[in-house]
């Protein structure tokens, strides 16, 4: 418990610095199963909730996640009083949020739980090794959004690609691109989810970022790096000129080096 709410709190304080966490922007969630907790002495149930849609994969098991309204420079410093702890129900149908018991105010989980949990869902489903799932508001990602041309899994991984050697060989699946769907809902945990067998690095379209990995802060890696990109082509575009980018050659190569190391 202890290492996963140092790596937490350290991701927290690292998005509140890049200012990509305005107000209680980006939400961050864990899965804990196996973890050992003292629930019953340290936790306070805040009731059951039924899920939306189920989650068949990750029944009994534990997750912990920014509570909804929550200001990821809090978390920073205090994340056991600025998130919540989730139980899934034995079936995936809800789940029982629970809160430490030193908050003063019962704290609910993060308005994008459906897509955390949709996402968990299918990682456990698939036996991968990541746990974490970290959600921004990256201001140059969210920017690029908004150019048309972009708008697709395949321009912006693209994009992202020919910006800079390290995201063809850290992010050699590209980048998974959903359009823009209203926050929170079903719709964008449905679409989010049809995307991570194939990406762990996701856009919200006018909206943020997704990322999937092992801990916290290499989810972050993952936004961090595509950021990069996103600010060196707006920097030359700022600049008066088209980036001439990395050839589709060049980019293949790293891709496939990439591949290799995984
Ligand atoms: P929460 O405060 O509910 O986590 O919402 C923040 C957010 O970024 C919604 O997309
Ligand atoms: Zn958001």
């Amino acid at each position: 418990m202890k290492s996963i709410l140092k790596d937490l709190a350290t991701t927290a304080g690292l998005l509140w610095q890049k200012g990509w966490a305005e107000a209680n922007a980006g939400n961050i969630s864990v899965n804990m199963t196996g973890v050992e907790l003292d629930l019953e002495s340290e936790f306070i149930a805040s009731g059951h909730v039924v899920s939306p849609v189920a989650f068949r994969s990750i029944g009994n098991r534990w997750f912990i996640a920014k509570a909804s309204g929550k200001r990821m420079r809090d978390v920073a410093h205090d994340p056991l009083q600025n998130c919540a702890v989730i139980h899934v129900d034995s079936k995936g149908d809800g789940y029982i949020g629970y809160y430490h018991k030193s908050v003063k105010e019962p704290l609910i989980p993060t308005s994008e739980l459906p897509s955390h949990l949709a996402v968990h869902d299918i990682l456990v489903k698939q036996k991968s090794p990541s746990r974490a799932v970290v959600h921004t508001h990256c201001p140059e990602l969210i920017a690029l959004t908004h150019l048309r041309e972009l708008q697709s899994t395949e321009a912006f991984s693209k994009l992202v690609w020919k910006m800079i050697p390290e995201c063809a060989v850290f992010l050699p699946h590209g980048v998974g691109y959903v359009p823009y769907l209203v926050p929170g809902s079903v719709d964008i945990a449905k679409a989010t989810a049809a995307m991570v067998s194939q990406h762990d690095l996701i856009i919200w379209g006018k909206h943020g970022a997704l990322a999937i990995a092992g801990t916290c802060e290499e989810a972050f890696d993952k936004i961090d790096l595509a950021a990069k990109a996103a600010f060196l082509f707006l920097t030359c575009r700022n600049a008066g000129f088209e980036p001439e980018g990395l050839t589709n050659q060049q980019i293949s190569f790293l891709r496939t080096l990439g591949k290799e190391n995984e």
